[in-house]
């Protein structure tokens, strides 16, 4: 079965345009799990987020990440929050290579937050979530991809590394 390619990292890192340049370089499909749950809810995040709440949003996700990680050979952007249950980075680096892309926080403040309901227009969540987080994606990831701010540079990096250690 051919390796998957798994992004993580936190909100506005990148992750899904960084898919998109993946999979066309490397000729992979593009799947993201933010995207799989909106299809199977029948609504936006953050609509899911005020309806349901955060739990019902991270069942779906373990639902979405169970399907994305039976594929074979896909690009899967994963939302910031797939680190916190253990059994899905467990799903997901059992058929994949995953890369943590660590971009700068001042880059990542940068970006539009507004259709994300943990972050929203406080920037301040974002150091919070990065405290709690940066080590739970550090040991989940296989590769860290650091000081990358750039798509293209980003891309590169994880094309060449999957090139070599699953497409040699
Ligand atoms: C979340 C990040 C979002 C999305 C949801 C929860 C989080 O994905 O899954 O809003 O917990 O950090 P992105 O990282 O793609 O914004």
């Amino acid at each position: 079965m051919q390796t998957n390619l798994v992004l993580i990292g936190m909100p506005g890192s990148g992750k899904t345009k960084l898919s998109y340049a993946l999979s066309e370089r490397l000729g992979l499909l593009a799947v993201d799990t933010d995207i799989m749950v909106e299809v199977a809810a029948g609504k936006p995040i953050p609509q899911i987020f005020a309806e349901d709440g955060e739990q019902a949003f991270r069942d779906l996700e373990a639902e979405a990440v169970r399907q994305a990680a039976s594929l074979a050979g896909a690009v899967i952007a994963t939302g910031g929050g797939v680190v916190l249950r253990p059994e899905n980075m467990e799903a997901l680096r059992e058929t994949g290579i995953v890369f943590f892309r660590d971009r700068s926080l001042s880059a990542i403040a940068g970006e539009d937050h507004s259709g994300r309901p943990l972050v929203g227009d406080n920037p301040e969540r974002l150091k919070t979530l990065y405290a709690q987080r940066a080590p739970l994606y550090r040991k989940y990831a296989h590769h860290i991809v650091a000081h990358t701010d750039t798509l293209e540079e980003a891309a590169q990096i994880i094309a060449d590394i999957y090139q070599e250690e699953c497409q040699p």
